[in-house]
């Protein structure tokens, strides 16, 4: 593999989906072979902290620009070409296509011969207003491969790029770490610690932001305790919609039934997926379709620790479930339908096993990340 400049604006430390997508496949490449030039998390003197301090623990070259938003500026894209020079990189891969791929062209006449870019819910948004249509249309035409995350996202943004850059793209999902998360992972410690042994438990971990339905679950919480009356919805992750989902769950009543953890370190996210008998994200499009689950790695996590899982319908979430076999999709946004499928999973033990022994199962055989670096080294290979 010759060298490679990831191009990013999410990187850890910042906490989300495409940051822990990008550094797991980062960490899966030959690291002397590997700049990343990424976006400096927050402002202040914390964030340049903690930034430095992830940086100083990894494998490769992180480089940070000064700005908390990588966009494709003129002063961003020069400093982009001096590294992708000074370090003799012969590759790209923007870890998210939109709008850092519009960085490209510059890159290429600069002496990249593979540019890689990776599309994930957002993109998917973008396909539908014409003035990004159009910015997305000329990122497929300066790269070599937009990857998509499934059907949906594929679908989506071909529709707006040109035949020839739609016909070269190809699948590129996250995998999942099925030796970090996997059954026996500490739940019952975290059970303990929380009080709730022999309650139970249904887990959602999660950034809490609107799209994602923890308000849903917290509406579905008094219909499940009709039918369950000790079960305990437990809320893990942070996020700015937080208060109006504490506020949600006390003005119902359920100050016992519904616990937030905040975030949580991620040495401790495997136990807290164990924690749960059932995992449960209904999320939901927002903004007309703009506000999209891309896939949904929390559903694969959840599976790979054998629990069965309950979905929302929004984007491409249904890619990360095998209805029927590793869970349910219902239709985001809905607690009457999220709560009975629930109730369904905490009354039938056996249920629950076979679900997340076959969630297990395919995440062993589809969703490893060994599998899916293989195919990113492959694209970022310059040809000949
Ligand atoms: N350490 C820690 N602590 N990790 C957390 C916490 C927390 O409190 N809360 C969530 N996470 C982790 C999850 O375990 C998961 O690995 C990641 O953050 C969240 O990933 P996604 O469920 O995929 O959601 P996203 O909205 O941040 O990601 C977007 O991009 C992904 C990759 O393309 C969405 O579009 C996803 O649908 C898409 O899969």
């Amino acid at each position: 593999m010759d060298k490679t400049l990831i191009v990013t604006n999410d990187f850890p430390p910042r906490p989300g989906g495409i940051q822990a997508f990008l550094h797991s496949m980062a960490l899966r490449l030959d690291p002397s072979r590997v700049v990343v030039y990424a976006s400096t998390w927050k402002r202040g003197r914390e964030g340049a902290e903690a930034t430095a301090a992830f940086d100083a623990e990894q494998p490769f070259t992180v480089v940070r620009d000064r700005t908390t938003m990588l966009l494709p500026t003129a002063r961003v894209t020069r400093r982009a070409v001096g590294l992708l020079r000074e370090h003799g990189c012969r590759a790209v891969w923007f870890g998210a296509a939109a709008p850092l791929g519009l960085m490209a062209p510059a890159l290429r006449r600069a002496g990249a011969e593979r540019l890689v870019a990776t599309t994930h819910g957002h993109e998917a948004g973008w396909a539908q207003l014409p003035a990004a249509r159009q910015l997305l249309r000329r990122i497929g035409e300066g790269t070599d491969t937009l990857t998509y995350l499934g059907e949906y996202t594929r679908s989506r943004i071909a529709g707006a790029l040109t035949p020839q850059a739609a016909a070269r793209m190809v699948q590129l999902p996250p995998g999942v770490d099925e030796k970090t998360f996997h059954p026996g992972s500490g739940g019952a410690a975290v059970r303990a610690r929380l009080g709730l042994t022999d309650r139970p438990v249904i887990v959602c971990v999660s950034r809490l932001v609107r799209r994602k339905g923890q308000d849903t679950l917290i509406e579905a919480m008094p219909r499940v305790l009709r039918a369950v009356p000790d079960a305990v919805l437990l809320i893990v992750g942070g996020g700015p919609y937080r208060a109006d989902l504490e506020k949600l769950a006390a003005s119902r009543g359920l100050t016992d039934s519904v616990r937030f953890t905040g975030p949580v370190e991620w040495e401790e996210l495997p136990a807290h997926f164990g924690a749960g008998d059932v995992f449960a994200m209904p999320c939901r499009t927002r903004r007309g379709g703009l506000d999209v689950e891309g896939l949904g790695i929390v559903y694969l996590e959840a599976s790979a620790t054998g629990l069965p899982v309950v979905a929302g319908d929004s984007g491409g979430a249904p890619d990360a479930v095998l209805d029927g076999e590793t869970g349910w999709v219902v239709p985001g946004g809905r607690p009457a339908e999220t709560a009975d499928r629930l109730v369904e999973l905490l009354r039938d033990p056996a249920l629950r096993e076979r679900m997340g022994a076959r969630g297990r199962g395919w995440v062993e055989e589809q969703w490893r990340w060994d599998l899916l670096a293989g195919k990113l080294r492959e694209l970022l290979a310059p040809a000949g």
